[in-house]
């Protein structure tokens, strides 16, 4: 899978891509991650990316023409499955959304900032719109290294069995169970005795009980039942 970030603050992205599964992901090569500096993509001296909204109103809006050009240049060479804006307002993501973009081939991320971006590139540039949740932040790019690494890491072959995806929460509707290791006790609080009694048959019931009761409690949405 290839994904192009386009960003004007492509450090950010350094911390959570150079560590654990993105970055082991990216050594065998199961993904190739590329960012590109929007201001690369503008024409003006001062590499503007942004510009007064018509008809006044508080904040800077992002230009049309720098990302254009950007999308341009990306999709002369490729095809893309997706071009993805992060926008608070977009489709809220989950475990589902993750699962179908695991499986495309080439998609671009664009970071939006300031008050937003010119609804021009929304309409015609943009063929989908991704929320990480209901609140703001200062910038796309956030909302995008979480976007990443929930899409990468289902990315076959990205994890081992023993950290499988498959194990993870929502992946099977429910949340994880419970899960412990060593001591056996600390403080008088104990690891449940079904786990230490070896027998897999009542382990696995048990943890499935667990995550049924943990999504009643915690998620009842996730069951169809009202929250
Ligand atoms: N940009 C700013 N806030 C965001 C959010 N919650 N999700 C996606 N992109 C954003």
């Amino acid at each position: 899978m290839r994904i192009d970030i386009i960003t004007i603050f492509p450090e950010m992205f350094e911390g959570p891509f150079s560590e654990s599964i993105i970055k082991r992901a990216q050594e065998k090569k199961l993904v190739d991650i590329h960012l590109h500096q929007l201001r690369d993509y503008t024409t003006d001296k001062h590499r503007k990316t942004d510009d007064y909204a018509f008809s006044g109103g508080a904040g800077m809006v992002m230009m049309i023409e720098p990302v254009a050009r950007c999308i341009d240049a990306l999709t002369a060479e490729r095809d893309y499955d997706e071009i993805i804006y992060m926008s608070p307002d977009g489709e809220l993501l989950d475990q589902k959304m993750a699962n179908t973009l695991s499986l495309k081939g080439n998609i671009i991320i664009l970071c939006g900032h300031y008050k937003g971006i010119d609804e021009r590139i929304r309409e015609h540039l943009i063929t989908k719109e991704i929320s990480i949740g209901n609140y703001v932040l200062s910038g796309g790019e956030l909302a995008a290294a979480v976007l990443v690494d929930s899409v990468v890491r289902l990315i076959p072959g990205v994890l081992g069995n023993e950290t499988s995806a498959l194990s993870d929460s929502f992946q099977d509707g429910l949340v994880s169970p419970p899960v412990y290791t060593r001591p056996r006790e600390f403080r008088g609080w104990k690891v449940p005795d079904i786990l230490l009694s070896g027998n897999e048959k009542l382990i696995t019931e048990w943890k499935y009980e667990q995550s049924l009761k943990r999504t009643k409690e915690r998620r009842p949405g996730m069951l169809g039942e009202e929250s």
